[in-house]
């Protein structure tokens, strides 16, 4: 019991990183949490984790670029826990090449479906029926570079989450007054295995000074616990020294 305990909530990319962290501390605090990722063997250790500690989670595969795979994650979802509260679009990947000459046309497709087409996807999935409750959460975990492009995240990677901003922009135009609240988290450099993809090693102090995956966690919480009559449309968060 918490909470979070009359709540369910997906979270997108849960088998790693962010997403990870946001779904144990969802699950902490009470809530029904329904883990999409590729990768199974991932998910299974991340539910077990929860399980252990008295929580409820549901393992879910999926690969998000897939709309039928997205459609069926949702229903495995309402089927096991009923109506969806919160939706977390969290999963996004970045490709080592950062430059538009680098940037393969198909690269740059993969990675917009990926980071950019899926929370649309999952969106739609879950819209009317929010709509029709009168209550629903949207969470889009985008980035940093949503606010400033830059080359350090790259062309593709920027231009995919400056795309979740407007996505972000329109959940609210359109639910707002029916109840349906979206938040856009905009993190600097956090240090997950995403990292792992930049050009240039970075060391471990470098990565300690780095946003970890409970602080988005924690500022997922956040955003859960508030009453449906708040919307926080934005957050912004950097490491304090970078
Ligand atoms: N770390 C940072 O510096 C930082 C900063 C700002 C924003 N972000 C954003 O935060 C989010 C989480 O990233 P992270 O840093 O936690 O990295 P991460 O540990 O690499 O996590 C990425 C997650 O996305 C999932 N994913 C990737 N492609 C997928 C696909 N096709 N279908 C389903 N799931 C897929 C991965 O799961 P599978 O591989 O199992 O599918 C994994 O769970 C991303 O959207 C990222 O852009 C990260």
């Amino acid at each position: 019991m918490g909470p979070l305990n009359d709540k369910t909530i997906i979270v997108t990319g849960a088998s790693s990183g962010f997403g990870e962290a946001i779904a144990i501390a969802c699950a902490a605090e009470g809530a029904r949490v329904s883990l999409v990722a590729r990768r199974v063997a991932a998910l299974e250790r991340v539910a077990a984790d929860i399980r252990a500690t008295g929580g409820l989670a549901l393992v879910c595969p999926a690969d998000v670029s897939d709309d039928d795979q997205v459609y069926a994650a949702v229903e495995k979802t309402r089927e096991a826990f009923g109506s969806i509260d919160i939706l977390v679009n969290n999963a996004g990947v970045n490709i080592p090449q950062r430059s538009i000459e680098e940037t393969e046309p198909e690269q740059w497709r993969k990675l917009l479906e990926v980071n950019l087409t899926s929370a649309f996807v999952f969106t739609r999935a879950v819209l009317p029926a929010m709509k029709a409750r009168g209550d629903g959460l949207i969470i889009n975990i985008a980035s940093r570079a949503a606010m400033v492009p830059n080359l350090r995240a790259g062309v593709a990677y920027s231009t995919s989450k400056i795309g979740m901003e407007a996505l972000n922009d329109i959940i609210n135009l359109e639910g707002n007054a029916v109840g349906v609240r979206a938040c856009i988290v905009n993190p600097g450099a956090g240090n997950t295995p995403i990292m792992d993809l930049r050009p240039v090693h970075i060391s471990h102090e470098e990565r300690m000074k780095m946003i970890q995956s409970e602080d988005i966690a924690a500022t997922v919480v956040y955003l859960a616990k508030l009453p449906k009559r708040v919307n926080v449309n934005l957050i912004s968060m950097l490491p304090t020294q970078r």
